[in-house]
């Protein structure tokens, strides 16, 4: 498969696609090749402007967004469904052009793209508010209202699956949205957006806006008429956002911000299936996603034998082109990524951790790094508190239940966590006690539109999919009416 044609490069305003205010342009790298695949228009400050502008405009009351039906707002969701389907193929291999997952990974995230859209659509004519008998002669009610213009600023990991997570609850409540994806991978987000004005939705109901955080991302959070702010990434910019939003117009935050989830294998754990498991919650998408499991916590009567095959089946990783069918992993995604992994790595090795294999980038042009394994990892180096966001698995030893629990949660994250065991009762406690907002027993990485999803502690605020995420997205209004009183 050769790479796909680049169709859009434009900001995407008021369904069209436009230069910016500017007209500075950045570039879009290949992080398989390290070269350059296109410039794409760079948003600031005051496309940001004009795109909020056309997101409240588009949000007044009488305007054919906020006058729609709410089943034909399902409608446009199913529709623009519908061309994510039709289009499979080239969406897949555009994110994978433009932030370096295996093929595979990029036809299940347009999937999962698909998924979140089928739900949300559901939801849109089905969010009710309740009858409520207060006290005296009242007929009180609650309705739900889309809160009004919602930023979504978006990472580079994953694009078309929390773009769609985000898009897909805010339109189903009605609100209107202006999107930043990642300046690293703007390319799938302006392929949407054609998709947006080909499924019919009004003008100014989503709008996207490439560009850098500081700048375009910044001014989505300091904006005083956006009412939503809805991010994935870093802790770093999560603080800035929410700080943003503080000296602004208190606009409502909704952040998920990575973790450093444990993944807990007991000795009564079938071996071979811990190994994989564990493996797999780490190594997926070269360990650059949120919910990686990078601290392995792993009984001490297994923990050599564990440590061995797991040291063997991190050795067997294909780490290579991603368009090639048989690559378990491809890229990082940027330079900065590999100097910030190589040094995690090098900070691993002088606190004294076993470097059990990988530790360096591949002899290739791109970003490739070797999958690697530390083991005789202890809670206090760097390795075991800092998220990697790289394929680098750190294994650590534990004796009992009750130990293992608190250096679980002694984290400053908690956004996943996994108990890998037969033991009911351990696999029920452990669930009942780490600090988490998603625990596994006995698999990992599952994730579903219809569950919630978002972090304890500092891995976030607020939570996406299911039911609950449609209050991030939603006013609840009380109305209270009074009733005559009959006298006879
Ligand atoms: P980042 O948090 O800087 O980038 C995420 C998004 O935030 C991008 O769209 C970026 O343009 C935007 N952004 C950056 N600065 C901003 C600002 N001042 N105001 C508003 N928006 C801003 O993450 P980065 O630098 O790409 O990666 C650094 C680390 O963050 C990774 O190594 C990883 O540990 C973590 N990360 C976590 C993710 C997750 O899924 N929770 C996703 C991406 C990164
Ligand atoms: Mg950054």
């Amino acid at each position: 498969m050769g790479p796909p044609e680049i169709k859009y490069k434009q900001l995407f305003i008021n369904n069209e696609f436009v230069n910016s205010v500017s007209g500075k342009i950045f570039p879009t790298i290949n992080p398989s090749t390290g070269e350059k695949i296109c410039d794409v228009q760079e948003g600031d400050k005051a496309d940001v402007d004009i795109a909020v502008n056309a997101a409240k405009d588009a949000f007044k009351l009488g305007s054919p967004w906020r006058s729609m039906d709410a089943s034909k707002r399902a409608f446009y969701l199913l529709k623009l469904a519908e061309l994510l389907k039709r289009d499979k193929e080239y969406l897949a291999s555009l994110e994978t052009l433009d932030n370096g997952l295996i093929i595979a990974g990029s036809r299940s995230c347009v999937d999962r793209a698909v998924g979140l859209l089928h739900y949300y659509a559901g939801w849109a004519d089905k969010i009710t508010g309740k009858t409520i008998p207060i006290d005296g002669s009242f007929f009180c009610y609650t309705r739900y209202e889309p809160k009004g213009v919602v930023a979504a600023v978006t990472p580079w990991n994953a694009p078309i699956v929390v773009m769609a997570r985000k898009m897909a609850t805010a339109l189903a409540c009605g609100n209107t949205v202006v999107l930043k994806p990642a300046e690293q991978t703007p390319l799938t987000a302006l392929y949407l957006a054609s998709l947006i004005k080909e499924a019919g939705f009004p003008p100014g109901v989503v709008n996207v806006v490439p560009g850098y955080g500081p700048t375009a991302g910044a001014a989505l959070s300091e904006h005083m008429d956006v009412d939503v702010i809805t991010f994935t990434g870093s802790v770093e910019v999560g603080k800035l956002i929410q700080q943003a939003s503080g000296k602004s117009n208190l606009k409502h935050v909704c952040l998920e911000l990575g973790g450093k989830s444990p993944n807990v294998v007991f000795a009564d754990a079938d071996l071979d299936y811990a190994v994989e498991t564990s493996h797999r919650a780490l190594f997926t998408h070269s360990g650059q996603i949120c919910i990686a499991g990078s601290r392995t916590f792993v009984q001490e009567d297994i923990y050599d034998e564990f440590v061995k095959k797991s040291t063997e089946r991190a050795k067997k990783r294909v780490v290579g082109d991603p368009y090639n069918d048989k690559s378990e992993s491809g890229p990082v995604i940027d330079e900065v990524q590999v100097t910030r992994i190589l040094g995690m790595i090098e900070s691993g090795k002088e606190e004294g951790a076993k470097l059990q294999c990988g530790g360096i980038r591949t002899d290739c042009k791109g970003n490739f790094i070797e999958s690697t394994v530390f083991s005789d990892v202890t809670d206090d180096m760097k390795i075991a508190r800092e998220e990697i966001f790289g394929p680098v698995q750190q294994i650590l030893k534990f004796k009992t239940l009750d130990e293992v629990i608190e250096r679980a949660n002694n984290t400053s994250y908690g956004l996943a966590a996994a108990v890998i065991t037969k033991d009911i009762d351990k696999a029920l406690t452990m669930a009942n006690s780490v600090r988490a907002g998603v625990v596994w027993v006995n698999t990992y990485s599952v994730l579903d539109p219809r569950a919630p999803f978002g972090g304890y502690k500092m891995s976030g605020i607020g939570r996406e999919g299911g039911e609950e995420s449609l209050l991030e997205f939603s006013e609840i209004k009380t109305v209270v009416i009074k009733i005559p009183q009959k006298n006879s």
